[in-house]
């Protein structure tokens, strides 16, 4: 509850019964993951908990799931694979808007439900249609032009005061595909970096004065719940902290929330949907992106929440009653964990950041470092915002991997 406002709605069917649609003896159902990083991890160790049961298949050897259910590599766009694969899953879901979900829709004909589905990953990926979509359910956007050619993306520069974000349409995450633009010359660069055959997306610059997110869960029966509004801090274009909750007006939380709500019922989302957006300064908000998937701003629900956004998104993808978003605790605030070098993985600085007090330390297993690549986070929860965020920050920054 947030003022007052329910934020769970009603599951349609009071004496809900799972069908088993693999026909296997298994008590519980088989969750199909399509993914093996963290995000599947986090989904698999939240329906292990529940008794449910899970297989992952993904292109390549993968740290994060090895461990956990059965873990098959393969190629995901080879129909026999994916057949393979679908035989014993009661449903399928991607970690990711690139998995092959058109691939396991094609390949299972209806017989086992694959969410997202791939419609709503359409949606989603390229980023022009994704804003098209959400301004035609009258969801609060910055300006944005898809432009075709460079001329196009000038004339664009010039009607957004002369400071606009280009992202490239497709591919591009945590920051790789974006570049702030103030000149020609810096626009002239950025085309040629990102443009593709149909151009790139420009924005104007958004000067927000805080950035939010809020994570949805909906099930294919309709049932929703909504998460807290968090506050959410990038580094580099990069999410590098979250507090929960955000520090803002009921009045924007309350915009925040039903803009996600809408956004998720105009992309027919179902499982989890991340939704970014800006706060600006008269506490209106204009939503960037989304995320049809367990986001990492979503992340701190693992102690923050009743239930986490890993176990709804294992709830609602099987349309089994949504557990309780709310926060139960007073904040928690959650910092990424970054590779600092190139390389195998080693363990420098794991008991520092386990002695801080109540951090929550999440590896994600991966085998191979990168500088800056997603390889854990922690999450501190408790009453007074400075001393977690502290906690967090010391524990995350002790970690060397
Ligand atoms: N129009 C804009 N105005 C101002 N800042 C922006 C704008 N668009 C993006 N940004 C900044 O860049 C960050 C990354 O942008 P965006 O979310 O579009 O990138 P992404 O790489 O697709 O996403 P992610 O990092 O979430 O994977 C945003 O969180 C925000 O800080
Ligand atoms: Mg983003």
């Amino acid at each position: 509850m947030d003022g007052g406002k329910l934020y769970v709605t009603p599951h349609p069917k009071s004496t809900h019964r799972i069908t088993l649609m693999s026909g296997s003896d298994a008590l519980f159902p088989t969750i199909g993951i399509l993914g093996g990083g963290q995000l599947g991890r986090m989904t698999a160790l939240a329906a292990i908990r529940m008794g449910m049961h899970v297989r992952t298949l993904s292109p390549s050897p993968s740290g994060p799931v090895a461990p956990l259910g059965e873990a098959i590599i393969g190629d995901w766009t080879n129909e026999k694979v994916m057949k393979d694969f679908l035989e014993g899953c009661d449903v399928v879901t991607v970690e990711s808007e690139w998995a092959p979900a058109d691939v396991a829709e094609r390949v299972s004909n209806g017989s086992v439900p694959v969410w997202p589905s791939a419609t709503t990953l359409k949606l989603i990926r390229h980023k022009g249609i994704q804003k098209d979509t959400l301004q035609s359910a009258g969801i609060p956007l910055g300006d944005y032009r898809a432009c075709i050619t460079l001329e196009d993306a000038v004339q664009a520069l010039s009607a957004f005061g002369g400071k606009a974000v280009a992202k490239k349409f497709e591919g591009s995450y945590d920051g790789y595909g974006n570049a702030t633009v103030t000149s020609e010359e810096e626009l002239k660069q950025a085309w040629k970096e990102l443009s593709a055959s149909d151009g790139l997306l420009m924005e104007a610059f958004v000067p927000f004065v805080r950035e939010l997110a809020v994570i949805v869960a909906r099930s294919p029966s309709g049932q929703t719940a909504v998460y807290p509004v968090v506050e959410t801090e990038q580094k580099d274009h990069r999410c590098h902290a979250v507090i929960a909750p955000a520090r803002i007006r009921t009045e924007t939380a309350d915009l925040a929330r039903d803009a996600a709500l809408a956004a998720a019922e105009a992309v027919k989302a179902v499982g989890i949907l991340g939704v970014e957006l800006f706060e600006l300064s008269d506490g209106t908000i204009l939503l960037n992106e989304l995320a049809p998937r367990p986001h990492n701003t979503g992340h701190y629900s693992i102690e923050g929440c009743h239930a986490s956004q890993f176990e709804n998104h294992a709830r609602s993808i099987l349309d089994l009653p949504l557990g309780n978003p709310d926060l139960r605790v007073p904040v928690a605030v959650m910092i990424n964990v970054l590779g600092h070098r190139a390389g195998p993985v080693q363990t420098d600085g794991f008991s520092d950041a386990l002695s801080i007090d109540n951090a929550s330390v999440h590896l994600y297993g991966k085998l191979e470092a990168r500088p800056k690549r997603k390889m854990g986070h922690v999450t501190v929860t408790g009453d007074d915002i400075d001393t977690l965020r502290r906690r967090a920050e010391r524990s995350a920054d002790a970690i060397m991997l």
